[in-house]
């Protein structure tokens, strides 16, 4: 609901209101953001400025309300009296925006060119400030309990507006706060840092061209005393896959400012009369409920307004890709054998990864170039689809067409098109970057990719893109909505191909990317440890439906570090479950493992990919349609370990829950020379005996299942007790470092 009067427009959703007041000097006062109030509680938020603000400026002389700097405010300008961080910079003059008029309407107000914005039904407020030769839109959106923000600027004057700055979003937010933010590069994305905001402003910025592994464009800003499930926390982030900043920074009155939208590093554009330019929108919300509460109203958020509706809740196929088992190396043959392997464990949909045109056999040479690699694939991409849907498989295929190699055919023949910035070129994995912002590149790339996806039977693409970019400011802008022309071009028309996006795994992991895929490759790192941090810090703002994760081989290709097959599959399963290994050399009891593993994630596949995701202590839940699945996950085994609990969440205290564990083997090889003493003759336990019997032999491992009160589940339940140098017993859970459990609860009908 969004309702006005006096002055005072409230944005209330069900448990989150926001109320701006346009003061008597023409400013946007920002009054409250947080808990849902009344309308009519305006006079309880007003700013009473006592007697005097020292050497700050006022607008009146004679009214010491009118002090810019002192004022919370939603929108702000350079010049005029507020020295904080401003949001819009006019090329270094002043800047005295004041309000003009105001709409409210049903639904979203469109975007302009090639903006990937928030969809579905909505209610919008527009705020336009002006002064002499500009105007300013500030149009909200309510979601429920997200608002969407983002900003117009039109010239309305006779001269040409320089813009180097122009942002999505400010608000003023009463109080002290922690800023989380998810940082890292290649292989380590999201790494949760939490830092307190002072008087010194802190940026969350990323420069690189993409919003980047470095810095995700989504921030948390938390009281000190926020908890997972308790406490007051701010939810940020940008439906924008570019250049990104969002800043904040406390005032000596105690106002947090933030301002999100567009990175200005280096933006500086030419506004001629009468144009307009236009911000992605920023996304914000709010939650009493800790980190928790907010991740499930984003969650939400995301899966209702962000992802394409065709996609909503829509189960995702198991799949397998030939990436981390084959790199360049296959042809038909191989791919085939693969795939009657893949098909053979249950899995759904066959991707073929890089390699398959031009003269791909690195990543030195071939991108740009469509053509299909006839020595590798003789009977063509058609010839290969066809085969592998015969064993009934679906197909899918990888994409890199935002770049190129010098060593192309396309380079070769326009070189031109090469994103430069009039020095020397700058590769980066032996590649450059098309220059979107050229209507001939889009086109070529449109064209191409169109004709390779009606050319076979495709129904899902990897969409990657593997470097940073030398595009600054204003082009680096420009890229991005070449992007989404391009991809709206694409895949408008073929609205049911799945599209996961990935850009050396998490370099542009946002929700710009999630308007057009609704999957994201999060990470080249599948190691399951590093995963739980990968998978766990985006959980923080998207739903476990949104990216992919794969089970691939131990030891890990990024950190030689072993890990347990059902520690791989587990972590896998809250997300999109794939496989990403060669087969070929699996042992019999593994292939049972994955197989068991496919059809136990296939038989709670709602559950895993659309019930609501929860952080527990030590693992994840999610829940859906009365069952509830929690992980555990462990780092390295104790000696003499204490009694473990499990503690659910969400449950209905008063119903019955049928609890059982997810039987788990165990390798006879796991307990290395203590075989020897329950074996009738003495065997070296790295003798051939032993290692035969470890490939061929499991036991299993103590399992639990009981029935008990949803009250019982979520004060803690007591797990069983862990392996104490006592050798196996069935009642006891052996678990090896970066060991994992699984435990189903479902609610007793009975
Ligand atoms: C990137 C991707 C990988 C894989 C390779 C192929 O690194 O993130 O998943 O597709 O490219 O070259």
């Amino acid at each position: 609901m969004i309702s006005y009067q006096d002055g005072i427009f409230h944005l209330r959703g069900e448990t989150v209101s926001m109320v701006l007041k346009v003061d008597r000097w023409g400013l946007l006062e920002l009054l409250h953001f947080g808990e849902a109030v009344a309308d009519g509680d305006a006079e309880a938020f007003r700013f009473r400025p006592g007697l005097g603000w020292g050497s700050s400026v006022l607008l009146d002389d004679t009214d010491t309300e009118s002090c810019p700097d002192a004022l919370g405010l939603a929108w702000s300008g350079p010049g005029r009296g507020d020295y904080r961080e401003s949001p819009l910079e006019l090329g270094g003059e002043a800047v005295d925006l004041r309000y003009e008029s105001h709409t409210v309407s049903d639904g979203i107000v469109p975007t302009g060119t090639s903006l990937v914005q928030a969809h579905g039904e909505g209610e919008s407020l527009t705020v336009t400030l002006s002064q002499p030769g500009a105007k300013l839109q500030l149009i909200f959106t309510l979601f429920g309990d997200v608002i969407c923000r983002r900003t117009v600027l039109e010239n309305t004057g006779d001269r040409p507006l320089t813009v180097t700055k122009l942002m999505s979003s400010l608000l003023d937010l009463q109080g002290s706060f922690l800023m989380t933010t998810f940082d890292g590069g290649w292989i380590r994305e999201r790494e949760k840092h939490t830092v307190p905001v002072g008087p010194g402003r802190i940026v969350n910025e990323s420069t690189t061209g993409a919003s980047s592994n470095r810095h995700a464009t989504g921030v948390l800003l938390s009281e000190t005393d926020t908890t997972e499930d308790h406490g007051r926390v701010y939810g940020f982030d940008l439906i924008w896959s570019g250049n990104h900043h969002t800043a904040a920074q406390q005032s000596l009155q105690g106002l947090t400012r933030v301002v999100q939208g567009v990175s200005p590093a280096g933006f500086a554009l030419t506004l001629e009369p009468g144009a307009k330019l236009r911000t992605p929108e920023a996304v914000m919300t709010f939650s009493t409920e800790g980190f928790g509460g907010l991740s499930a109203i984003l969650h939400r958020f995301v899966s209702d307004h962000i992802i394409p509706a065709q996609w909503r809740r829509k189960e995702r196929p198991v799949l397998f890709n030939s990436w981390e088992g084959c790199m360049f190396d296959f042809d038909h043959r191989r791919l085939v054998g693969l795939a009657k392997d893949a098909k053979d464990l249950g899995c759904e949909l066959f991707v073929l990864d890089d390699g398959w045109f031009g003269q791909r056999n690195d990543d030195t040479a071939g991108l740009g170039d469509y053509t299909v690699n006839k020595k590798k694939l003789p009977h063509g991409l058609k010839g290969l689809g066809e085969k592998i849907n015969s064993l009934g498989m679906s197909f899918g295929l990888w994409f890199e067409p935002e770049s190129v190699n010098m060593d192309s055919d396309l380079y070769r023949a326009h070189p031109d098109w090469a994103l430069t910035d009039g020095f020397q070129p700058l590769l980066g994995r032996h590649q450059l970057l098309l220059d979107l912002t050229k209507p001939e590149v889009r086109d070529y790339i449109v064209e191409n990719v169109s004709a390779i996806l009606d050319s076979a039977p495709i129904s899902y693409v990897k969409w990657d893109m593997n470097r940073h970019s030398v595009a600054l400011g204003v082009k680096a802008y420009d890229h991005i909505l070449g992007l989404y022309e391009v991809l709206a071009r694409i895949f408008g028309p073929r609205p049911q191909i799945l599209l996961e996006t990935c850009a050396s795994g998490g370099d542009r992991s946002d929700l710009g990317m999630l308007c057009f895929g609704p999957q994201v490759w999060c990470s080249d790192n599948t190691d399951p440890i590093c995963r739980q941090t990968i998978q766990g810090s985006l959980s923080y703002l998207y739903p476990q439906s949104t990216f992919g994760a794969h089970v691939s081989a131990a030891p890990h290709a990024q950190t030689l570090r072993s890990t347990p097959l059902c520690t791989r599959g587990y972590v896998s399963f809250f997300g999109c479950l794939g496989y990403e290994l060669d087969l070929k050399h699996l042992l019999g009891i593994e292939k049972d493992e994955i197989r068991a593993q496919i059809g136990l994630y296939k038989q709670y596949r709602q559950v895993f990919q659309f019930g609501q995701f929860r952080r527990l202590d030590n693992g994840w839940q999610v829940s859906g349609d009365g069952i509830t699945i929690a992980a555990c996950f462990r780092g390295l085994v104790e000696a003499a370990p204490g009694y473990e609990r499990l503690r659910l969440k969400g449950l209905d205290p008063q119903k019955r829950y049928r609890f059982h564990t997810v039987p788990r083997k165990l390798r006879i090889g796991q307990f290395g020379s203590l075989v020897k003493h329950v074996a009738p003759v003495d065997l070296d336990p790295n003798g051939l005996i032993l290692r035969t019997a470890d490939r061929h032999i499991t036991l299993p491992d103590g399992e639990q299942a009981f029935t008990a009160s949803g009250a019982a589940l979520m004060a803690g339940i007591r797990l069983l007790p862990l392996f104490r140098g006592t050798g196996y017993h069935k009642d006891q859970r052996t678990l090896t470092d970066f060991g994992a459990e699984l435990y189903i609860i479902e609610e007793d009908q009975t």
